[in-house]
């Protein structure tokens, strides 16, 4: 059975002293209130990683999630940081192929594909994330741009490989907008999603893969979004940085 999962994506916010308060208000949250089977992802900042984790172990539900990682090994890579380096550390899963990513520094396809090589030759759990621009999602080419973007980042990596994937689902259009897509607009691109995944890997695998919604989720509207088939979580940007909000969607399953 698919896991069901909240990401907090945390970007590029707050101090280190912020960032320790904030965790610790969402293990409090999470101890307290969360009974059922979900798992939390944290992703803070690169230099918050060990502290951040540091103060979530002893908490099952919390995981730490790095927002990148460098397609290659070690060596001189000014300003990289290594696979090796983030399992050092504690961390369990990596944020791959976020559109601000794509976006603002230019990755590829190709080099997406290399960062879930690297995480995962380090056992790490990428979070794949896809989403069309408006301009696609207006033009009804969003199946096929997505479909694109799973295609040529994911079908070249092992069945076993692929075992270890979540998938999140972010449209660009809602991403930090206040424009959510509606559950119906989640529901039918994440069964899209999971067919193109059974096409490449096979029906079992995809039908346990994780598929995370994300943009604009919040206490508001995670509940809904959550109860749709193929919606097996979020990941959660701008509320993931208030705690009452963020556990507030950690409970909306
Ligand atoms: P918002 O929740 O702020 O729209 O961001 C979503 C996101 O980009 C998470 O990775």
């Amino acid at each position: 059975m698919r896991k069901k999962i909240v990401a907090g994506n945390w970007k590029m916010n707050k101090t280190y002293e912020e960032a320790l308060s904030l965790v610790s208000e969402i293990d409090n949250m999470v101890k307290d209130e969360v009974n059922g089977d979900v798992t939390v992802v944290i992703a803070p900042p690169f230099p918050f990683l060990q502290g951040v984790g540091k103060l979530m172990q002893g908490n099952d539900k919390l995981h730490l999630a790095s927002q990148n990682i460098s397609e290659h090994e070690s060596g001189a890579y000014t300003g990289e940081v290594s696979g090796a380096m983030l399992k050092s550390v504690g961390t369990e899963y990596v944020i791959i192929g976020h559109s601000e990513r794509r976006m603002y520094h230019h990755e590829d396809a190709q080099t997406l594909y290399k960062k879930m090589k690297a995480a995962l030759a380090q056992g790490l759990k990428p979070i794949f994330c896809c989403g069309e621009p408006l301009e696609e999602r207006d033009a009804e080419n969003h199946f096929e741009y997505v479909g694109k973007q799973l295609h040529d980042s994911l079908s070249y990596l092992s069945n076993e490989e692929f075992d270890q994937v979540v998938v999140a689902y972010e449209p660009i259009w809602a991403i930090g907008t206040g424009r959510t897509a509606s559950s119906q607009q989640a529901q039918e691109m994440h069964a899209y999603i999971r067919e193109q995944l059974a096409r490449t890997f096979d029906a079992e695998a995809a039908y346990n893969t994780s598929i995370l919604y994300g943009g604009s989720c919040n206490p508001g509207n995670a509940k809904e979004l959550f109860s749709q088939e193929d919606v097996d979580g979020g990941l959660i940007g701008g509320a993931s940085l208030k705690s009452r909000d963020f556990a507030d969607i950690v409970k909306s399953f």
